[in-house]
Parts: structure tokens; sequence; C-alpha cells
């Protein structure tokens, strides 16, 4: 059977990372419906390690215009998000989305300015009418993050069966402080990543963008399986 007659295979098939927004609003309703179906992820001994702050209006104003003043002013923290150097294969996939991401918006690879700017966009939540902030209690290990991941994955998957589009964003763990103070966070935790969710410009030409992926061999191996059962 072809995998896009599973309905489920087909919503996640079509969520992508959208990078403009139309300002449509998106309901309280709809946002705590998205967030019922995403609770519903597995986690290490049911600890449900989530903590979403979802914002729309004048605290989202606020916050942005908060993050944009520290981005121009140079004030993020020192985050790695990525080892320094990052080994080949991810170097080579990191390049080839800087390429695309970069072309998409015609800003030259040498053009640090330009790229800066870009990178600022993330801050307005490209534009979204909804921003969301997930942080998690900064006791917790990697295996909490782990379920953290699922539980993102299912609030992107919930919003695309609703017609919703997301860009998930861990460029906002860089101000932590800065959010700390805009959504007085609880102490003892700290921010995972952002998101940007509403509806998708379909005119941006940086909605266009597809990323490729590694087909499953390059990825995965298999022993023991029958081909034909
Ligand atoms: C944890 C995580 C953090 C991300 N952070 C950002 C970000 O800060 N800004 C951004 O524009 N995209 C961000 N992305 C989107 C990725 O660039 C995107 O998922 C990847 O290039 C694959 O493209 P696709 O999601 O459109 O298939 C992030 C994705 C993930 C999963």
């Amino acid at each position: 059977m072809n995998s896009e007659t599973y309905i489920v295979d087909s919503v996640i098939r079509s969520r992508k990372a959208v990078r403009a927004f139309r300002p449509d609003a998106v309901s309280k309703q709809d946002m705590i419906d998205i967030l019922d179906v995403a609770r519903a992820a597995p986690s290490n001994s049911n600890t449900q390690p989530w903590r979403v702050h979802v914002l729309a209006g004048g605290i989202k104003q606020r916050l942005s215009a908060a993050l944009a003043r520290a981005h121009t002013g140079g004030t993020h923290q020192q985050l790695q998000y990525m080892p320094d150097p990052l080994p080949e294969s991810y170097r080579i996939r990191q390049e080839d989305f800087g390429a695309r991401y970069y072309g998409a918006l015609g800003i030259d690879k040498t053009d640090v300015d330009g790229r800066n700017r870009a990178t600022g966009r993330n801050f307005d939540f490209f534009g979204a009418p909804i921003g969301m902030i997930f942080t998690i209690d900064a006791r917790l290990k990697k295996y909490s993050w782990l379920d953290y991941g699922l539980f993102i994955q299912n609030i992107m998957i919930a919003a695309r069966s609703r017609g919703l589009d997301t860009c998930p964003q861990v460029s906002f763990a860089r101000y932590q402080t800065v959010i700390a103070t805009q959504l007085e966070l609880e102490t003892g935790h700290e921010v995972v990543c952002g998101m940007s969710l509403g509806y998708a410009n379909q005119h941006s030409l940086v909605n266009r963008l597809r990323l490729p992926r590694e087909p499953v061999f390059q990825f995965a191996s298999f022993a023991g399986l029958d081909e034909s059962s």
C-alpha cells in the first residue's frame, strides 16, 4: 500500500518549516485543542516535562521587541547549538540548508548583515499570530528533552491537520534572560525553543523551500527481516 494512503503519513509529509505567515488570527480554542492532542505524547515514566507559553497580541509584541533589541545589540548568550567543529556529514547538510535558505531569501553567503537581519525575523515569529515558548525544568536530563521533541512534533502535526503551519525555533534559546524577564518564568526553568504558528503566506518565496532528506537505507540498517513480509 502506498504510504500516502495513510492519513497521518500525508499530514506528516505536508509539514514544513514556514517562515512567512498571514496575519489571520488563530483562536484560543484552536490552541487549546492542539495542546490537548499534543499532550498525548509519551514521556519517560509519564513525567510530561513540557511547559508551554502561548502568546499573542501585546505580550507577544513586547517579547518580540525585547528580543529584537537584544539581537541588534548583540547581547545573546554564548549558546552552542552544535559542536564546533561539526562532524562532516552534518556540516554538509547544514551548508546545504544555508545555501537553500539564504538563496530563497536572495541573501548572499558573504552578506553578514543580511543574514543577521534574516535571523532577526525569528524573533518576530515570522509575522505569525501565535508565538510559543517551550520551557523545561533545568534539572531534567537529556532523556526528558527527547520527550519534549515528541510533544513538539505532535503540536506541529495537530496544527497541520487543522490547516495551520509552524516553524520550530531554537533561536530563542539564546535569549534565556530576556525571555525569563518578559514571561516571568519560574526560577530554574530554561527555554528549550520557540515556535511560530499560523497560516502560511502562500505567496512568499521562502515558503517554497523543500529540504531534502536522506533515503532510508542511508541511516537505517535491517537485520533478520524478510523483505517479502
Ligand atoms: C529543534 C529545531 C530548531 C529549529 N530552529 C530553527 C530556527 O531557530 N529558525 C528557523 O528558521 N528554523 C528552525 N528550524 C527549522 C529547520 O531549519 C527545519 O526543520 C529543517 O531545515 C528542515 O526543513 P523542514 O522542516 O521545512 O522540512 C528548527 C527545527 C528544529 C527541529
